[in-house]
């Protein structure tokens, strides 16, 4: 099988001549070209500023997937993206199965956490998340019921028309990557197959994801966590 390495340096060769990847010791360099900007995101989980994000431990997110039992141990990130949010649950404990489609963003998040996993500091939180590279409604309606994740959680992208201000570079060279695919059915899916939640991650003032109200709302500035309780809580 190919490592995510070496797919990687093949995508620097092969990819469309506007992106240039590259593979290093502690994560990846990703360079975007769309005239007049150039945007460049280095990805690491151990990059100091977010690995000191990922520590701290009075965030929205860590909040919406976990209850006061503390008795949510696994979850499901059916949108892995960059794999910021998994990396900020393991950190804190949480073991999380990943899924990401879109095969150069799989590659680059599992080569950063590969580099995570032999670097002490992040050992413990990059062992604890498992990456696959999947289609997240395929491996819903495959998932055993028998023996379910107690969270399910979804980031679908944000619509762009959300707000006149440019999204973060890093989450502006996602949407030029990837989209969202069959979201909605995977939020009716995940409800069926979560043992105590599902959570949605939304724009402070955008509607909710479907026309179910959420049983929980989590607020910060700019986002908010719709949580809704599902049978095994
Ligand atoms: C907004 S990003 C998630 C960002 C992520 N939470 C993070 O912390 O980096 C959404 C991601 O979901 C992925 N995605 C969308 N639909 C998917 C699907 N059906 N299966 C798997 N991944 C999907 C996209 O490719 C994209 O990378």
């Amino acid at each position: 099988m190919t490592s995510a390495r070496d797919f990687l340096s093949r995508q620097t060769r092969e990819s469309d001549e506007n992106l240039r990847v590259e593979a290093t010791d502690d994560g990846v360099i990703i360079e975007l070209l769309q005239p007049p900007d150039r945007l460049e995101f280095r990805h690491s989980y151990v990059e100091t500023a977010f690995f000191k994000r990922a520590q701290q431990s009075r965030q929205a997110l860590l909040k919406a997937c976990n209850n006061r039992q503390r008795s949510i141990h696994s979850i499901l990130d059916l949108t892995g993206g960059w794999g910021m949010d998994s990396f900020i649950l393991a950190q804190h404990g949480q073991r999380v199965t990943m899924i990401e489609y879109d095969r150069l963003v799989y590659s680059i998040s599992s080569h950063s956490l590969e580099c995570a996993r032999s670097i002490r500091r992040s050992a413990t939180a990059a062992g604890r998340i498992e990456t696959i590279h999947a289609n997240a409604l395929q491996f819903l309606q495959n998932l055993d019921k028998k023996d379910p994740f107690d969270c399910i959680y979804l980031d679908p992208m944000f619509p762009a028309h959300h707000s006149s201000a440019k999204p973060a570079k890093e989450m502006q060279i996602l949407q030029y990557l990837t989209s969202n695919e069959n979201i909605e059915d995977c939020f009716d899916l995940a409800l069926l197959k979560a043992g105590n939640r599902v959570v949605v991650k939304r724009p402070a003032k955008a509607p909710t994801l479907t026309d179910l109200s959420p049983d929980l709302v989590i607020r910060e500035k700019t986002i908010r966590f719709d949580v809704y309780l599902t049978q095994g809580c």
